[in-house]
């Protein structure tokens, strides 16, 4: 009876989303409802063909925009602290960055790579399906304004985003840790590194005269060990949030096919940061402290997998979960552009930059399945 009742909404839902012409792939992907010999697709293979709704659109060209944007910073990274190669060409590699990397991991530099490697490939994929959709794909070329870094590895070329006066928000560790709060049920969250929120720190050397004295390059090694974390958890929370406003099966195939490739990234920074040395960077302050010297479970560097918390409804039993899930609680598409923005990545980008993100970003947390 149930079953029934559901088939119904659905078919009704549909035939409104078609009657409303919300569709914007070609006509042929509507109609083909009959299989070669004659027999009606089952109602689910149909749904898949049916082209996608404003709001499917609207969510996938902010993920490709999102994409764009990590490419560019992951590209960044690759330069001077991952592997070139054909893979992911440009830049020579940073020798003292390198070196000040692997106190964090033995394999760092494959992992930026590897990292690098993924983005570029959501950026083109997401860009051809949209294409294919005959939805504008997304460019961001003509924002491609910031200065490179000027040490010894880094290619001198435009970029959208800024590693070199980072904001790094660490409360991703408390967050991830915590049993008792989540940021969709009103929960805040202690920075576990306070000072790398509170200034502003380069994540890559600015210039060859980073390169030492060796607790200042290590400090920026650990600045971007933090820092991989931070925007690895962006995705994994954005996607899953963003899901929840698509209709086209297909379209969500994507979104839950590619955001859990966001939080395999996660789970590897989170483990690598918690290797990074307590120090005091000598040229400005920054203080990396012991996250195991209190003894407490809130900056324990092991705790690298999601403890169980509250969810939905503190009338349940706690869960292990990504979080957070929802437009309000901050997983959404607005809240990750100004998440990103005080974490510095836009210093120095126009303020034409900033308003095509965040009509991007509207659009896709307005999205509404349907
Ligand atoms: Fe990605």
């Amino acid at each position: 009876m149930e079953h029934n009742v559901r088939q119904t909404k659905h078919s009704t839902s549909r035939r409104s989303f078609l009657r409303k012409g919300f569709a914007v792939g070609g006509a042929g992907a509507i109609g083909a409802g009959l299989l070669a010999n004659g027999l009606p697709l089952p109602a689910f293979a149909e749904e898949r063909r049916a082209s996608l709704t404003r709001g499917d659109v609207a969510i996938l060209r902010f993920l490709a925009a999102a994409e764009i944007l990590e490419s560019d910073l992951w590209q960044q990274y690759n330069e001077l602290g991952g592997i070139q190669d054909s893979e992911v060409p440009g830049g020579s590699g940073s020798k003292p960055y390198i070196k000040a990397l692997l106190v964090l991991d033995g394999d760092m530099s494959q992992y930026i790579h590897d990292n690098t490697e993924d983005e570029f490939s959501h950026m083109a994929f997401i860009n051809a399906y949209l294409a294919s959709q005959s939805a504008d794909p997304v460019n961001l070329d003509k924002f491609r304004t910031l200065p490179s870094s000027k040490a010894r590895g880094a290619q001198n070329i435009g970029r959208l985003t800024n590693l070199m006066q980072l904001s790094v928000d660490t409360s991703y560790w408390t967050r991830y840790r915590s049993r008792t709060q989540n940021p969709d049920l009103g929960g805040t969250f202690a920075q576990a590194i306070p000072g790398l929120s509170a200034g502003k720190f380069p994540a890559i050397p600015r210039h060859n005269g980073d390169l030492a004295p060796a607790n200042h390059i290590q400090a920026i090694a650990n600045t971007a060990g933090f820092h991989f974390g931070y925007i690895e958890q962006g995705g994994s929370s954005l996607y899953p949030t963003l899901a929840q406003g698509v209709t086209n099966l297909e379209v969500l195939r994507i979104l839950l096919s590619i955001g859990p490739t966001e939080t395999s990234h996660f789970q590897t920074w989170h483990d690598k940061a918690g290797n990074a040395p307590a120090l005091t960077d000598p040229t400005n302050g920054l203080v990396f402290p012991d996250l195991n010297a209190s003894g407490g479970e809130d900056t324990q560097t092991n705790l690298i997998m999601p403890e169980p918390t509250v969810f939905l409804s503190r009338k349940f039993p706690v869960v292990s979960i990504i979080r957070p899930t929802e437009i309000a609680g901050s997983g959404g598409a607005v809240a990750t552009i100004k998440s990103f923005t005080a974490d510095g990545l836009f210093i120095g980008q126009s303020q034409e930059f900033f308003a095509v993100l965040n009509q991007l970003a509207a659009q896709a947390d307005a999205a509404r399945r349907g």
